[in-house]
């Protein structure tokens, strides 16, 4: 029953790219940071990985050649063969491509949900995985959180009630208001409807977590009795993921692991002030923390 897993995200992948785009991303050097990525990963030796999205850079902002999207999804599916683990995916605003918003050729190579998909990833442990672009991401980057999500979410949580399984949401934005220092910086990113995610969250007490990426921001909040778990992006500064313990008498246990490559997170932690930086990264407990979830211990324990 106990669990231990890798939640990666925002890995960026770009096989050409010209520039390294908005800080902290570092583009023209996603090569490395794939490389150096996988024995990082599997030296945890995780029962499963779960990849956040936003894998590659196709539409939005990257202006990305459709050629290249499809050498760049190559690259990116080439790079997470080497991981050991069992992977699932859920898609980010950028993995579709840059011309027609599709996500046809991504999923081609990663299996990505249709809008809610639940996997039996763990003993007595199931994920829901979300697809939050039922529209395409060119018009609706941010995405949205519909009827159909909230109806397969309400009957997969009350069934894992029922079996005393533990259930996890991975969704590419996020869920939970930022504070009020954040909003210089990034503004945004919340799914369209989160107030309604998290009231369906509330009702059903086998969802003990959400996780997140999409605003490559460390940041964990406990939340009534369940935590809200927003990680930084491997694609520069702080330039890592998260791993993750739960424990049968309900504890999450998480640390965030950085990419041993000094040079490259130099010169990403170069391209913000130093506020910006601590802004990414976040405070030392939105990294590293151990932390009771009641909801885990009362079906776990
Ligand atoms: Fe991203
Ligand atoms: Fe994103």
């Amino acid at each position: 029953m106990p669990s231990h897993f890798v939640f990666v995200t925002d890995s960026h992948h770009h096989a050409a790219a010209a520039e390294d785009f908005g800080a902290p991303k570092m583009l023209t050097r996603s090569h490395e940071i794939h490389r150096a990525m996988v024995p990082a990963i599997n030296a945890c030796k995780a029962d499963f990985i779960v990849h956040g999205g936003d894998v590659v850079c196709g539409g939005g902002s990257f202006e990305m050649p459709f050629d290249i999207y499809l050498q760049t999804i190559d690259e990116a599916k080439n790079a997470f063969d080497g991981l050991h683990a069992p992977t699932y995916y859920v898609p980010g605003n950028h993995d579709c491509d840059a011309q027609e918003g599709s996500f046809e050729a991504f999923a081609r190579q990663f299996p990505i949900p249709e809008t809610l998909d639940i996997v039996e990833a763990a003993p007595r442990l199931r994920l829901a995985l979300a697809n939050v672009y039922p529209v395409s991401p060119l018009e609706d980057s941010l995405g949205t959180w519909t009827e159909a999500h909230d109806r397969i979410l309400r009957e997969a949580a009350a069934r894992a009630y029922d079996d005393r399984c533990a259930l996890i949401l991975f969704i590419h934005p996020w869920v939970f208001p930022q504070y009020e220092a954040q909003a210089d910086f990034v503004p945004g990113g919340i799914v369209s409807n989160a107030e309604q995610l998290m009231e369906t969250v509330k009702d059903q007490p086998a969802v003990i977590a959400i996780f997140t990426g999409h605003r490559h921001i460390n940041r964990i909040r406990t939340y009534r009795d369940f935590l809200i778990i927003d990680t930084a992006c491997l694609i520069g500064f702080p330039l890592g993921f998260r791993e993750v313990w739960l424990t049968e008498d309900g504890y999450f246990k998480t640390r965030f692991r950085t990419l041993d490559l000094p040079d490259l997170m130099q010169a990403s932690f170069d391209r913000s002030p130093v506020k910006t930086n601590q802004m990414w990264q976040g405070e030392v407990h939105d990294r590293d923390t151990e932390i009771l979830i009641p909801r885990l211990k009362a079906l776990w324990g």
